[in-house]
């Protein structure tokens, strides 16, 4: 409790929060997700209905969420329990820190074993191990490096280790200023892939695919997927936003920032589809491959144009500096509750997390090899934690906050964390209130099947 008041515990520089929090936001969610899921649900429609999410789900409940962290002064736990009492509330709203608190932990244990993908595709690439010329060349090079779990098992703890290294330092020594710099050179990357994909001759197919809207192509599955896809990628109830809104000064303006973090992560994504299926388009390859699309359809088509091997080692260094960024914050929560409410030095809580961390990630890890068929219901431990998380708990921990914040909390809480004018606030009471909890409740009916839009 006492170390919050130290000045180390707060963002340092100027930019510090909005770095790290775009740092968090943009991701593999970005350049690995979106894109596939994109070709998956069939383009326009799906980023559609995902940006309607953003707006109307998605920044809301970002506001609720830093405004919770800087109110409450904690990590999700002792932060929600805070300022729940504050209003008279008992301690029982703490679950929803409890829930976000694992499902970043969850996320992160899948998260580092694509992280690692990212890693050995970069190693792959530097050695020139990526050198197929056919789909199904390019596949068996990735199912090979997922077949023998010392490989995977290898990249994905060196993602684990660095990880905690980063965490263990602290917030202004580990978290921000590494964002400080991983943040505007991956800006320069992805900006360098842009141009180069519009000259790759597939720009134009790639534009109509992403933003011809043929809203007949969306599915009851498309738009779950689009809501549980603008949790994740905005790092909500994943207890990452709420802890980075915790070290947030009291002058910042929290409406401010959460437009900064969703338009930089929104731009991100729409820049990773048009950097990615151009390329696809231009080579004749399949956008609807699925999670493999940027491991094996986009270093098929490098690997057949000029300039390929360099792009593709540019691509993998930026893919690897998003997932850290978003890694270091999934982590982040669970090590300051450690440290704060269990008075666990910093160094220690990260370490030992890891290692809790590395198990369950060894689990996903196997996943893609001897525990393919450690199935239930068709899912394995990889599907599972991606699946609860998503389409689950990030929704069901939205709906907690959504509700708490927009009935039960006293209103002005809300009224000086966000500072905003008379008619601002009705809006976002509104939206907090009405609009997010019921677009969130219909998507999960309709995905039960009990109703089809
Ligand atoms: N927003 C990250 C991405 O798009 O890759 C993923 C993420 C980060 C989810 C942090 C949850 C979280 F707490
Ligand atoms: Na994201």
């Amino acid at each position: 409790m006492t170390t919050r008041e130290k000045p180390q515990n707060l963002w340092m520089g100027r930019w510090g929060f909005v770095l790290a929090a775009t740092g968090s936001a943009v991701g593999l969610g970005n350049i690995w997700k979106f894109p596939y899921m994109t070709g998956e649900y069939g383009g326009g429609a799906f980023v559609l209905v995902y940006l309607l999410c953003i707006a109307a789900i998605g920044i809301p409940i970002m506001m609720v969420e830093i405004g919770y962290g800087r109110r409450g002064r904690g990590s999700p736990i002792d932060a929600i329990r805070r300022v729940a009492r504050e209003s008279g509330q008992g301690a029982g709203w703490s679950l929803i820190g409890w829930m976000a608190m694992l499902c970043g932990f969850m996320i992160l244990s899948f998260y580092v074993v694509v992280a690692g993908w990212s890693v050995s595709y970069l190693w792959k690439t530097v050695t020139g191990g990526l050198n197929a010329d056919t789909v199904d060349g390019m596949a068996a090079i990735f199912g090979a490096n997922n077949a023998s779990p010392w490989n995977l098992g290898f990249w994905s703890t060196l993602v684990t280790v660095v990880t905690m290294v980063i965490v263990g330092k602290g917030v202004q020594e580990g978290i921000e200023k590494s964002v400080r710099w991983m943040m505007p050179g991956m800006v320069v990357m992805l900006g360098i892939m842009i141009v180069y994909a519009m000259f790759s001759g597939g720009f134009g197919q790639a534009l109509d695919f992403l933003f011809g809207f043929e809203i007949g192509k969306l599915s009851s599955a498309g738009l779950l997927a689009a809501m549980g896809h603008a949790f994740f990628t905005l790092s909500l109830a994943s207890g990452a936003i709420l802890t980075y809104g915790s070290y947030l000064p009291d002058g910042k303006s929290i409406a401010r920032t959460t437009f900064t973090v969703a338009i930089c992560d929104t731009l991100v994504a729409l820049m990773a589809g048009l950097a990615i299926f151009p390329v696809i388009f231009a080579n004749g390859l399949d956008p609807a491959s699925g999670p493999g699309l940027i491991f094996m359809s986009l270093p098929l088509a490098f690997e057949q144009m000029p300039l390929g091997t360099l792009l593709e080692a540019i691509f993998f260094i930026m893919l690897t500096m998003a997932a850290l960024t978003s890694a270091i914050s999934m982590i982040e929560a669970t090590v300051a509750w450690l440290n704060e409410s269990k008075g666990i030095s910093r160094v220690k809580a990260a370490w030992g997390t890891g290692i809790v961390l590395w198990i369950v990630s060894t689990l996903a890890m196997l996943s893609f090899n001897v525990g393919a068929d450690w199935t239930l219901v068709g899912k394995n431990v990889f599907g599972w934690l991606d699946y609860l998380t998503s389409r689950w708990m990030m929704p069901l921990g939205g709906l907690g906050m959504a509700i708490l914040a927009g009935f039960v909390l006293r209103d002005d809480i809300f009224r000086s964390e966000l500072g905003l004018s008379r008619t601002q606030h009705a809006l976002w009471l509104f939206m907090i209130r009405y609009v997010s909890p019921l677009g969130i409740v219909v998507i999960f009916i309709d995905a039960l099947g009990v109703m089809t839009l």
